[in-house]
């Protein structure tokens, strides 16, 4: 995880030396625990400018914030009630609140961060996300991008909230178009679990109905997965 910490301390300070702000969307799933709390230490929070640093998240369970299932709770528990970023700067979905109310809101409130009133997202520096953090479910999944639901073809809408069979719940997601004109896109993946998937994900054909993760392609932007060797582990020679 550490070359995660240092990617997002490098892109934090470059996006605040270039657009003085970091606009950053943290990824959800237990994966990245690991990587929050070690931007938490000492070691990587003290070389953050987290007063000009802006959170938001790729997706939200419709929870309420402090429970165990909440994205917001997993983040403000191992990174954001441990630096001094401003309550003001971060921006969470509101999971306990009516779904499709919820996802209105945060486009709102994303449109308005990234000062982009109507249409397609702004793929300009400070009118974007300068990172988003996201994770893959061994079905392919990314942020609550699910396999074959109407969201993975989202084109339109920034945000949307959809009921997702596979885990029981009605889930807020930002859509790919938000996502692909991000400035830096970074997986983490972690887990044998996670090979099969991975495998078809970077070395399969593209079907990203059946394979959500795959339609995260960044116009602009950069996209890395930082992987762990067991989850690396039936990739080609050359993808490792
Ligand atoms: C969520 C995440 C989701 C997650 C994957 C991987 O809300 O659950 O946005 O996309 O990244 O399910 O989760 P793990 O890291 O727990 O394997």
């Amino acid at each position: 995880m550490a070359g995660a910490a240092e990617r997002f301390v490098s892109v934090a300070t470059r996006a605040i030396r270039e657009s003085g702000r970091f606009i950053v969307s943290l990824a959800g799933g237990s994966t990245p625990r690991q990587l929050y709390e070690l931007l938490a230490t000492p070691a990587y929070a003290k070389r953050v400018d987290w007063s000009h640093t802006h959170v938001f998240w790729g997706d939200e369970r419709c929870v309420p914030a402090d429970d165990p299932a909440s994205n917001y709770r997993l983040a403000r528990e191992a990174l954001l009630g441990r630096v001094p970023v401003p309550d003001a700067n971060v921006h969470r979905i509101r999971g306990e609140n009516e779904p499709a109310r919820a996802a209105a809101a945060y486009e709102e409130a994303l449109r308005r961060a990234f000062g982009t009133r109507e249409g397609p997202p702004s793929r300009a520096p400070g009118h974007r996300f300068d990172l988003v953090l996201l994770g893959m479910g061994t079905d392919g999944h990314t942020a609550s991008l699910f396999p074959s639901l109407a969201a993975v073809r989202e084109n339109e809408r920034w945000v949307v909230a959809q009921y997702v069979a596979e885990v029981s719940m009605w889930r807020v997601t930002v859509t790919p178009p938000v996502l692909n004109a991000a400035g830096d896109v970074v997986f983490l993946v972690s887990g044998a679990e996670k090979a099969a998937t991975l495998h078809r994900v970077l070395e399969g054909p593209s079907e990203p109905d059946v394979l959500p993760a795959q339609a995260i392609a960044p116009t602009d932007g950069d996209l890395a997965w930082l992987v762990d060797a067991a989850a690396a582990a039936q990739l080609q020679a050359e993808h490792r």
